[in-house]
């Protein structure tokens, strides 16, 4: 009957978290998607504390006693800007468990495993351990705890290649039986030392990229770990993940412009140490005054907001939907234009956005409003730069060029809302700045917001 009730519940767990990842497509449904992952992931512990193989609950209260402890301030208290190393950390938790459980399994049973689950125990230290590694030096690149340039040395490509073949070798031995423990702890700090070396050379500015897809790895693990385990949940869930973080990484780097291969092998990220900056020197970019900047805003009539990780960094969305207010309120019509890869991670401004409760039908993709951007009176970016830069459409040079923008530079004028002429991550110049349609509006993002609604509402 336990059984049953255990089996029960990682049935609909697995529904949940099925559902839940549906939900997260859309920004509509997606805070119900995150509802619906928690509510799955609280069945999963609970079907799990009932399992008939626990026999002492004490290791178990103090686990949920500090990962309360960890999980709390780290769910509340870390940025929105600062999610991406955020995630990282949080992966290492999930591998680390993977490489534990798949080290303890080896241990006490590996005379009685069955070829299958030799295979799986292998692969879920090997993936553990490596994503264990990685993730912690993506999230020191990420925080600049560790250099965010790529380190690289002569023949580094060639050394990787070695070490990945030496770890097939000894997985191999493994799944053997051979070699005993040593072998296997051979694996494990060959995949530890694989993590550091394949995330070392990749720059801090694709480290996004490289989360989503160590993401991947720890749901492959997870995966391998219920197959090995005769759990049905981890390996459902392990399984969404790996495939879901795999789908995302491809996804983010398409919208960035990364080839699939450069992906996988993680042989990019050197870009943002060649990009050019400071091309134009001898341009000037036109500043406007808030006054100004609010007078045209309050008499057009086709407004289309562009937010980017300028309006993260500044917390500027609460003054976004007070300004899109009054301008609506004079008849004038507000969309918002969101870049796949606006901010810092996949939906950073959806989630802003919608903390702010900017209408869902106010958001266009990329794609639905780049055709209609030539009617738009006033293209009002806010922070963004890198995903409004018609280099990547004019200039074969540009290490951008490739990256589907978001075409404001048709629009009848442009305003810019940064602190100065500061690059974006891919640290290079922007022209749009300098064409004669567009006039800066130069502070904190937050701050000129606020002068544009006082002004307006001065009218
Ligand atoms: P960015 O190109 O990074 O530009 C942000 C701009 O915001 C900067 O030029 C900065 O200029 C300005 N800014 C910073 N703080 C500000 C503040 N307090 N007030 C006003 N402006 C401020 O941003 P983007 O256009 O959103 O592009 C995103 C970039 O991140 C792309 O290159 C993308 O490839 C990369 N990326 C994104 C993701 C995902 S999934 N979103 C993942 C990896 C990488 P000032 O300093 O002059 O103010």
């Amino acid at each position: 009957m336990r059984e049953a009730l255990v089996q029960a519940s990682y049935l609909l767990a697995s529904v949940l978290f099925i559902l839940s990842l549906k939900s997260l497509s859309r920004a509509d449904t997606a805070a119900r998607g995150v509802d619906l992952a928690v509510a799955g992931m609280a069945i999963a512990i609970i079907g799990t504390l009932m399992q008939q193989t626990i026999i002492d609950y004490r290791w178990i209260a103090l686990g949920l006693g500090v990962g309360t402890v960890i999980g709390i301030p780290l769910g509340t208290r870390v940025p929105m800007t600062a999610m991406p190393q955020r995630i990282a950390i949080a992966l290492t938790f999930g591998a680390s468990a993977a490489t534990l459980v798949g080290i303890a399994e080896y241990h006490d049973h590996r005379e009685t495993l069955a070829l299958g689950q030799r295979v799986a125990v292998a692969i879920e230290v090997m993936l553990g351990s490596l994503t264990v590694a990685g993730s912690f030096v993506a999230a020191g690149k990420l925080q600049e705890v560790l250099p965010s340039k790529p380190l690289t040395y002569r023949g580094q490509n060639a050394a990787n290649f070695g070490l990945m073949a030496v770890m097939v070798v000894i997985l191999g031995a493994v799944v053997a039986g051979k070699g005993g423990m040593p072998m296997f702890y051979a694996l494990v700090a060959l995949a530890f030392i694989a993590g550091i070396s394949l995330v070392l050379p990749i720059g801090g500015a694709d480290m996004p990229v490289v989360v989503a897809l160590l993401n991947s790895y720890s749901g492959l693990a997870s995966a391998a770990t219920g197959f090995a385990l005769s759990n049905n949940v981890l390996l459902v869930s392990g399984a969404l993940d790996g495939t879901s973080g795999f789908l995302l990484s491809m996804l983010m780097s398409k919208a960035m412009n990364r080839s699939f291969s450069n992906v996988l092998f993680g042989a990019f990220g050197s870009q943002t140490q060649t990009a050019a900056v400071g091309a134009s020197s001898d341009l000037v970019a036109t500043p406007i005054s808030a006054e100004d900047a609010a007078v045209q805003l309050a008499y057009a009539s086709n407004v289309v907001v562009v937010p980017g990780y300028g309006m993260a960094v500044a917390q500027a969305q609460h003054q976004v939907r007070e300004l899109a207010e009054l301008i609506e309120k004079r008849g004038g019509e507000v969309r918002y234009a969101i870049h796949p890869v606006a901010g810092r991670m996949p939906g950073h401004m959806n989630v802003l956005l919608a903390e702010a409760n900017i209408p869902y039908d106010k958001l266009y993709d990329m794609d639905e409003i780049n055709g209609d951007l030539s009617r738009a009176d006033v293209a009002l970016i806010i922070g963004a730069n890198d995903v409004v830069n018609p280099a990547a459409r004019t200039d074969p040079t540009s290490p951008i060029y490739g990256m589907p923008i978001l075409n404001v530079d048709e629009a009848k004028s442009v305003i810019v809302l940064k602190r100065g002429m500061s690059v974006g991550f891919a640290g290079i110049d922007n022209m749009l700045f300098y064409q004669p349609r567009t006039r800066m509006l130069f502070g904190d993002a937050k701050a000129s917001l606020v002068k544009l609604v006082t002004e307006i509402k001065a009218l």
